[in-house]
């Protein structure tokens, strides 16, 4: 029921979204997906909470009429949400912020308060609604991840079951199963809905106690993606299902991966507004101008020529932080190496990076916390960067780390396998330095030939030219996401 042109109506939930909240390239993602299809010339709307980091006015949002005070029964909680309209900026496509301080005005986008689960169910129920007093007839409801993984439950039971989204098809992308949203049973009532739908719940998991909200995505969403086609494999497995493989398994042909794309108009060291310097492969003087810069601003007091190797992470036990305790102590006493770490989250891992710092003064400088300009320095500045995961549904920075010129060193899962291919001094041809077990002898090992492949002049060229030339533009992947529309909605 696609328009005579082709063009589609597109809604995508999102819980953060580039470049108003971001915790991780979630939010990069849904940015980029909004801005590509609408610039496609696709009826794409994005929704996403209006959280208090979020400053309407500097977006010039406008109150959208009839959606003032809207009030939200979800059990015994009550809430009044209004909703906003913006145009997303760099791109024009338009974005309905949810605005209900009682649950988006919080210290941070997420929080592990008893009500997490509300703020999201919430949201989800709150885009929805907006879709109807809009009359927006929106043929895809794209949500992601677990925050917004009832839409598909919730179309089934109520807004599906009327205009404008009575064609609505659901597709759902998982961008980490390690988040699932989970809740109590005894909150049932949360979810608000009729006792005639109740049935529609996976009855085991209210057997034992709980409800998991990523599996209802599972169970209901039209179609499934995952972020890389590696993910979408590894998913359907024990070893990185996390409990939801059976699920997955049932839903095997449902499943797509789509490997993410690099929104090179904020990710491209030829023009990134965050650099004083612009390069390109014909021109890399412009990045040893720039590592000169940073390492003076780090306090970093090694030669130019000693490698650099960057880290920008979410400081999770996902990221492979605890192979680094052994292997980069190791690698920093033995050969020469300076490291550029940025992150914030647990504290043990932030521990380790402070005391790294400390025992190698003007080798290892660490900055704690969410830092957007220092993260484009750090791809820019630096030789090597490191992402050893234990598991990476698609990861973004190893992309960017190839157009920035800067070597990645990864380990072969997930999104990571997908995109950097294992450098081979033999034949030139590859990407990066890649490593396949979870322990710190591989992440040493693989940092030792880095640093090898680097000393060698004609070797390191070769790399950083084959990895400049790597395109992952999002013109590409929303083609993908596209058929999958269309074969949804019969366009
Ligand atoms: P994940 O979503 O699992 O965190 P990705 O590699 O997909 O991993 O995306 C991470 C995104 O978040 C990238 O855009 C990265 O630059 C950014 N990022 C992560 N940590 C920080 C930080 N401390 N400061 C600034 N940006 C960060
Ligand atoms: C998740 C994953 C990451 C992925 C991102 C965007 O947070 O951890 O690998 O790139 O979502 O899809």
């Amino acid at each position: 029921m696609s328009t005579p042109s082709g063009k589609l109506a597109v809604c995508l939930l999102a819980s953060e979204a580039a470049p108003l909240s971001k915790t991780g390239g979630l939010a990069d993602v849904a940015g980029a997906l909004t801005k590509y299809l609408h610039a496609d010339g696709h009826d794409a709307r994005l929704f996403t909470p209006l959280y208090s980091s979020i400053d309407p006015a500097a977006l010039a949002a406008r109150p959208v009429a009839g959606l003032s005070g809207v009030p939200l029964a979800l059990g015994a909680h009550r809430y009044l949400f209004s909703v906003l309209e913006a145009p997303l900026p760099g791109s024009g496509a338009p974005v309905y912020l949810i605005d209900c301080p009682a649950l988006y005005a919080r210290a941070s986008l997420y929080t592990i308060e008893p009500d997490e689960h509300l703020r999201f169910i919430a949201f989800t129920r709150a885009a929805l609604i907006a879709c109807r007093e809009l009359r927006f007839g929106a043929q895809i409801v794209h949500c992601n991840d677990w925050h917004t993984a009832f839409a598909p439950l919730f179309l089934r039971t109520e807004y599906g079951r009327e205009e404008p989204l009575a064609a609505a098809r659901a597709v759902l992308t998982i961008h980490n199963i390690g988040y699932q949203g989970i809740f109590p049973a005894a909150d049932v009532a949360d979810l608000g809905l009729a006792a005639g739908d109740l049935h529609l719940l996976h009855q085991e998991d209210l057997k034992a106690g709980r409800i998991n909200a990523l599996r209802h995505g599972i169970l209901y969403a039209d179609a499934l993606t995952t972020v890389s086609p590696t993910y979408a494999r590894e998913i359907c497995t024990a070893e990185y299902g996390m409990g939801l493989e059976d699920d997955l398994r049932a839903r095997a042909a449902a499943l797509t991966g789509i490997l993410n794309g690099v929104d090179y108009d904020e990710w491209d060291p030829r023009r990134d507004r965050f650099l004083p310097v612009h390069y390109d492969p014909q021109h890399l003087g412009g990045k040893a101008e720039l590592k000169r810069q940073f390492l003076a601003r780090a306090q970093l007091r090694t030669a130019p020529e000693v490698p650099l190797a960057g880290i920008v992470s979410r400081l999770a036990a996902q990221k492979g932080i605890e192979l680094m305790f052994d292997a980069l102590p190791k690698v920093l006493e033995a050969r020469p190496l300076a490291l550029a770490a940025l992150g914030s989250g647990e504290a043990k891992y932030e521990r380790f990076f402070a005391e790294l710092a400390h025992s190698f003064p003007g080798r290892v400088m660490f900055e704690a916390g969410y830092d957007e300009a220092q993260s484009h320095w750090i791809e820019a500045a630096s030789d090597l960067f490191l992402m050893p995961s234990r598991y990476e549904p698609c990861g973004l920075n190893q992309m960017y780390s190839l157009r920035y010129g800067t070597i990645p060193v990864v380990r072969r899962t997930g999104g990571l396998a997908d995109s950097v291919q294992r450098y081979d001094a033999a034949s030139g041809s590859g990407t990066g330095v890649v490593f396949n077990d979870f322990d710190a002898p591989a992440l040493e090992w693989a940092l030792n030939t880095a640093l090898d492949l680097y000393a060698q002049p004609l070797q390191r060229a070769r790399l950083i030219a084959n990895g400049m030339s790597q395109d992952f533009s999002w013109q590409r992947r929303t083609g993908e996401y596209l058929e999958i529309y269309r074969r949804l909605s019969g366009g």
